[in-house]
């Protein structure tokens, strides 16, 4: 599948739930106001049957996204007939940790490939404050227990913060490095229920995050994934891999390569954009699978050329990235 800007689509980021059991600041601090009802979000079987439509219009990579994901019921199991469907090479996730040490192990079996953890702070305290709940502990015994069953690489996502974790983004790399994790810095991004960085003058680029660990590290460019919105370094003399993801500051616009369904069966062209197709209203309806794909054809080849994030005269939606999955 391509877009009229020549662009291929092989990723898909699929969103299981929209609720969560943190409430981080920049995401979700008062918890969300009207989360799907079950019957809104697509069942395991959708889930299944639309990847396998995506799969044979050339997707084949799937992350798995929330809110947070192992909060839906059966997940190792869904990861498990993912990777059985023929043409899907990858299946990860990105979780929140809280939850992983229950599902480490079988997440490995059903075949899960890597995962994104999300660890803004290692300090407990501040933790509570950028989380709302005092979680750390979990947290760390998920990245234990994922390591631990042989998921890798493990990788961690932090959201810069100035005033809550810049302190500690060279602490926060020592941590990665000791472990052999990956770690990627995040730019905080607008969202519908999340404070506003820019307004509350909290926004860190991540080239000042880049800088401040090449104090201390050597940072050599890793280009093997142009379609990677991050750019991902070797951090000399380590195993690990440090990674800087600019939505505002660097667009990556031009190669994306990414489609997401919400988890009410939604899908976006872009992060930024619109909801372009209800494909759970088309599973539903009953309509082949035939016509399932050229409905997702025709509205991916008109995706937006970017997201405009920078442009003040253009508006753009702020998005709800529980139900998103960022
Ligand atoms: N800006 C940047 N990153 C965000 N995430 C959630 N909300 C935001 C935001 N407003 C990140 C989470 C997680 C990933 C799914 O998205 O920290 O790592
Ligand atoms: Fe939950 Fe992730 Fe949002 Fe935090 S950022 S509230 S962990 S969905």
């Amino acid at each position: 599948m391509i877009d009229r800007f020549g662009r291929r689509l092989t990723y898909l980021r699929v969103s299981l739930i929209d609720r969560c059991n943190l409430r981080c600041l920049y995401c979700m601090p008062r918890g969300l106001l009207d989360p799907f009802k079950e019957e809104e979000l697509l069942t395991m079987e959708e889930i299944v049957e639309t990847v396998s439509i995506f799969a044979e219009l050339g997707i084949w990579k799937l992350r798995l996204t929330g809110g947070e994901p192992l909060l839906r019921k059966d997940v190792p199991s869904l990861v498990a007939r993912i990777k059985n469907i023929p043409g899907i090479r990858e299946v990860v996730m990105t979780s929140n940790g809280v939850l992983l040490k229950h599902f480490a192990a079988d997440l490995k079996k059903a075949g899960l490939d890597r995962i994104n953890v999300s660890l803004d702070t290692l300090d407990r305290e501040n933790f509570k404050r950028i989380t709302g709940l005092d979680k750390l502990g979990e947290v760390l015994e998920g990245i234990e227990a994922v390591t631990a069953a042989g998921i890798r690489p493990v990788k961690i996502n932090v959201v810069l913060m100035k005033g809550f974790n810049d302190a500690e983004i060279l602490e926060l790399v020592r941590f990665a490095v000791a472990r052999e994790l990956h770690i990627r810095f995040i730019e905080w991004m607008p969202t519908a229920g999340g404070i506003h960085a820019l307004r509350e003058n909290r926004f860190m680029s991540s080239e000042e995050a880049k800088n401040r660990i090449e104090e201390k590290y050597t940072l050599f460019p890793d280009e093997s994934n142009p379609h990677s919105p991050a750019r991902n370094y070797f951090a000399a003399g380590t195993k690990s891999e440090v990674g800087f993801i600019s939505p505002l500051s660097n667009a990556f616009c031009a190669m994306c390569n990414r489609l997401r369904l919400k988890a009410d069966g939604m899908m976006k062209t872009c992060l930024h954009g619109k909801e372009d197709l209800d494909i759970k209203a088309l599973l539903r309806r009953g309509l082949t699978r035939e016509e399932i794909r050229q409905a997702i054809i025709s509205v991916v080849f008109d995706r937006p050329e970017e997201h405009f994030l920078n442009n003040a005269t253009v508006p753009h939606n702020d998005f709800v990235m529980t139900a998103v999955g960022g």
